[in-house]
């Protein structure tokens, strides 16, 4: 008797993104993955998997037995904001790999600022020989925003510099040598910081939490003059025009920026030219496709072999 079809897998790229012409080359690659089930980049009864980013709006809900959605990143606001998902659990990618380079991220940006890379790229650039003072970690506070995955990862690795570690997290979530405030400790979480590393997903509680009033209660005389912020969650959670105010009348003494409100960031933002400004394409933390694919066969496996599928969204939280 022959086999019964496995269920097909759908991966869609959505419209808008501007990497719509990547769904077929990321189906070939899923295909690698897959090698026994059908690949296709149109829903059709036989879906049973739908892998994806951006999704447009209602085509996951034309896939009526689709068992699980697969976000290729981290994040899972883009395939949320649709008003018909389906009822099915939504995965989101967490892996060595992304979470390494994440903390490459943070690490490299924290170090920009506090050894003052801005400054002597300018100094360089004029051929200056000027030492500028720089403070050890001991005297810096790091604050960070979002103590997940990624959060506590990038504490793992700051720690043993010497960095003071505060982390703010909905539930308080702690480690040891970190210093935990929960969602009603926020203000005391702001004025114990001095490096504000927001690694928060995008929901409705925090869309622009990142603004003048947030800016404003940062800890202020700190050694690098004004405090600074970094942000390589996402940009739905910042206001860019508070942050380029703050960063120019110097309430803010410097920024590293990953994510944006709107993406690619326009060349007319100011923010491309603001004081200690340094910016990053969305390239903090880019998914290794080879990675993705291994995750997701590895998911699909347990769940045809009866198990539990891993790193399932919580809807209701949105993350
Ligand atoms: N720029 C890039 O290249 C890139 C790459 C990958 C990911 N990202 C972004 O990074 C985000 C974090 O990833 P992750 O894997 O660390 O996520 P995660 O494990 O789900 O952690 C999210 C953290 O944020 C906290 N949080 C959520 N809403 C909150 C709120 N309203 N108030 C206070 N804390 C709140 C959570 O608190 P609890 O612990 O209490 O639940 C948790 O600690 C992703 O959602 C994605 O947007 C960006």
């Amino acid at each position: 008797m022959a086999e019964p079809t496995k269920p097909s897998i759908l991966v869609t790229i959505g419209k808008g993104t501007g990497v719509e012409h990547e769904s077929e080359t990321a189906a070939k690659l899923f295909q690698m993955a897959f090698p026994d089930r059908e690949v296709v980049t149109e829903p059709s009864p036989g879906v049973g998997y739908a892998i994806t980013w951006h999704p447009p709006l209602g085509l996951l809900a034309q896939c009526e037995n689709l068992q699980a959605i697969f976000s290729l990143g981290a994040g899972v606001d883009h395939v949320l904001r649709d008003p018909d998902l389906p009822d099915v659990p939504l995965v989101r990618f967490v892996d060595p790999t992304l979470t390494s380079r994440m903390v490459e991220w943070v690490v490299w940006q924290v170090f920009n600022h506090q050894r003052r890379a801005a400054q002597y790229a300018q100094l360089q650039h004029e051929g200056t020989w000027k030492e500028l003072t720089s403070p050890p970690a001991e005297d810096l506070a790091i604050g960070i925003m979002g103590f997940g995955k990624l959060g506590q990862a990038a504490a793992k690795a700051l720690l043993p510099f010497g960095f003071k570690i505060n982390a703010w997290s909905r539930s308080g979530r702690t480690m040891d040598g970190v210093t935990a405030y929960d969602a009603e400790g926020l203000d005391a979480f702001l004025a114990a910081t001095n490096i504000a590393v927001s690694l928060l997903p995008a929901t409705a509680e925090t869309k622009g939490i990142i603004n003048t009033d947030l800016i404003g209660k940062l800890k202020k005389r700190g050694p690098l003059g004004g405090p600074v912020v970094l942000n390589a969650g996402r940009g739905d959670s910042q206001v860019s025009a508070d942050i380029d105010a703050a960063l120019r009348d110097g309430r803010l003494g410097g920024a590293s920026l990953d994510v944006f409100e709107t993406e690619p960031l326009p060349a007319d933002n100011p923010l491309w030219t603001a004081p200690n400004c340094i910016i990053t394409p969305h390239a903090a933390a880019v998914t290794d496709p080879r990675a993705l694919a291994m995750y997701i066969r590895r998911q699909v496996d347990a769940v045809e072999a009866g198990k539990e599928l891993e790193n399932v969204v919580d809807r209701g939280r949105g993350y």
